[in-house]
Parts: structure tokens; C-alpha cells; sequence
């Protein structure tokens, strides 16, 4: 490998999501074998401004793989959004006298990313971080894994209040503007229902199905994911329609976010911190590592920021048969 890179610095940045920390531990690593020396940035870009660096050795990832969250520190830095504040970063970065970056995040990081790598004359690999699994170019976020089995966790706990108290559940489950979670936890936790934000027409469907369905079926879980119509303003006008059934809300919230990374996360993780490493040396600048179909490929950023993922139609459609 013909490579000009000494030393790596790396960030995570935006929402945490589980399996950052096996990214870190995967990018130091790597780095450390190929003889780099590796920064941590703390913070995301607010720490690159601000100066926040540490050293990174073998020893500083030991112990982190199995860990939430993130070691590093993570911030969504309106300061960077500022061309003052990207220059500083850049600045910080130089005086370090790293050459090469790795970003871990979701669009935001990207796109900041993006900018950043067009501005300056740095060598930038991004890995997909989010719990949304909102990007194209790679099959899944690292994150996802562990937030949809989180979200089935918690929902076959309700789903016991559910039957035992003949109740519907609408429960909102996190993804911005995506419903990826509500729509793989949905189906794995047997939702009657899954409201996604890609889908315009659920509402009255999602009526019609409750009116010609099972009427011996007096508990159901309906899944929604937030970025679509609301939990709230569903269970009002569920209760509104059919006031025989008694209608509770439930938001999940951030312990979607939490929690010990599953191992998919953190195998995703790691081979993506290697091919970020690789990557670089190999002379790769502005793109993002996945894993597509099994195989670790590179997207530019921008494309992995502006291309929705499509909705699965076929589970959709598993959705429709199975909760019959
Ligand atoms: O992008 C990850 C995510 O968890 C989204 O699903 C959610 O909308 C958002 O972050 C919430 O962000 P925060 O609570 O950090 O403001």
C-alpha cells in the first residue's frame, strides 16, 4: 500500500448508537498495525475546534467493545455548520499533524463531512453510525441491530399488558424520518400494525383494517415510527373511532439508543473500522464504508446522505398477512 498517511484522527459524532465503541477500538487498532498514529477527537467536530485530543493506544480501546455509547464523546456542533468553525477545526486537525479522518455518525456527520472534505485538502472516510439505518450504501447502520431487538424487548413486555388487559398499544419507536425500526421491530414483536413515515396512506387504512378485522381480537400493538403521524394524534383518533377499545400510547424513547451493542453491531463495526483504515491508505477520500450484501463497499458521501433507502415492499406486505 502506497500511502502518505501518518497519522489518523477519529471522531464519532451526531446521535450515539451501539457498536461506536467497536468502531473506535477496530479504527485505532487497524491504524496501530499499520503503523499510524492515531488521535481521538473528543466531542465530534466541537472537539475539533475546541482542541479536545487524546492519544489513542491498544490499551485506550481495551475493554470497549461490549460497551454503549461512546468513549469518545459525541456532539451535534453548530459551530462547525459555521465556515469560521470549520477552518478552526481545520486548523486544530493541522497543528495535531493529522493527515486523514474518520468520521462516525449518521447524515449530519456527513454532511459536515462532505463539506468539510471540499473545503480542505483532507482525506475523509465516513462509518455509518446511527440507530436509524437511514443511509444508502450500506445494508445496515452500525446501531440498527441493537436498537430494533432493544425496541422488541420492550415491546413484548407491553404486549403482556396488552393481552391481559385487552388493550391496543400504539407505540412510537425512534428513525427521524425513517421507519426502519418500526418496521423490522414490527414485525419481529407481531404488530397488528406498522405506521411508517415512507407510507402516506396508513392512517385510513390502518381504520378500515381495524373495522373489517378480527373482532374477537381485543389486544393489538401498532407500531409508528416518530417521524410519521404522531403516536399521540393516532391514539386520539383511534379512540375517537372506536371508543369500545381501551387505547394506551407508549413512546420508547432513548433506550433504543443504549445498551450493549449486539454481536451483529459488533462485527459490522469492526470490519468497517478496518476497510476505513484500509481505505485511507489505499488512497479512498470522501466516501463511506458499508457492507452491502456481505461485501465491505465504498459510497461517496453524498450519495449516502441524499439517497433514501427504499421501503422493503415485501415486508410491508409480511406485515399484512401475518397480523391477519
Ligand atoms: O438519529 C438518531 C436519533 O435517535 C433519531 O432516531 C432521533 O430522531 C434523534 O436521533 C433524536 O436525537 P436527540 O434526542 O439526540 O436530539
Amino acid at each position: 500500500m502506497i500511502s502518505r498517511i501518518n497519522k489518523i484522527g477519529i471522531l464519532t459524532s451526531g446521535g450515539d448508537s451501539p457498536g461506536m465503541n467497536a468502531a473506535i477500538r477496530a479504527v485505532v487498532r487497524t491504524a496501530l498495525y499499520y503503523d499510524l498514529d492515531v488521535i481521538g477527537i473528543r466531542r465530534g467536530y466541537e472537539g475539533a475546534i475546541n482542541g479536545e485530543f487524546i492519544e489513542m493506544d491498544r490499551k485506550s480501546v481495551a475493554n470497549i467493545i461490549q460497551r454503549g455509547g461512546t468513549i469518545l464523546k459525541t456532539a451535534r456542533s453548530q459551530a462547525f455548520q459555521t465556515p469560521e468553525g470549520r477552518k478552526k477545526a481545520y486548523d486544530q486537525i493541522k497543528a495535531q499533524g493529522i493527515d486523514a479522518l474518520v468520521v462516525v455518525g449518521g447524515d449530519g456527520t456527513f454532511t459536515g463531512a462532505k463539506v468539510f472534505g471540499e473545503e480542505f485538502d483532507i482525506p475523509i472516510i465516513g462509518l455509518p453510525g446511527t440507530i436509524d439505518n437511514d443511509l444508502y450504501g450500506t445494508d445496515f447502520t452500525i446501531g440498527y441491530d441493537t436498537a430494533i431487538n432493544t425496541a422488541v424487548d420492550a415491546v413484548d413486555k407491553i404486549r403482556d399488558t396488552a393481552e391481559s388487559h385487552d388493550r391496543v398499544f400504539i407505540i412510537e419507536v425512534m428513525g427521524r424520518d425513517c421507519g426502519l425500526i418500526a418496521l423490522r421491530s414490527g414485525i419481529g414483536v407481531g404488530a397488528e400494525a406498522i405506521l411508517i413515515p415512507e407510507t402516506k396512506t396508513d392512517v385510513p387504512h390502518l381504520l378500515h383494517r381495524m373495522e373489517v378485522g378480527r373482532k374477537d381480537k381485543s389486544s393489538k400493538i401498532i407500531m409508528v415510527a416518530e417521524g410519521g403521524e404522531g403516536a399521540f394524534k393516532l391514539g386520539e383518533i383511534i379512540k375517537e373511532r372506536f371508543p369500545h377499545y381501551d387505547t394506551r400510547v407508549s413512546v420508547l424513547g432513548h433506550i433504543q439508543r443504549g445498551g450493549k451493542p449486539t454481536c451483529m453491531d459488533r462485527v459490522l463495526a469492526s470490519r468497517l473500522g478496518v476497510a476505513a483504515v484500509e481505505g485511507l491508505l489505499e488512497g479512498r477520500r470522501d466516501v463511506m464504508a458499508g457492507l452491502i450484501h456481505g461485501k465491505v463497499e465504498f459510497t461517496p458521501l453524498d450519495h449516502a446522505i441524499k439517497h433514501n433507502k427504499e421501503v422493503n415492499e415485501s415486508l410491508l406486505k409480511i406485515v399484512e398477512i401475518l397480523s391477519l
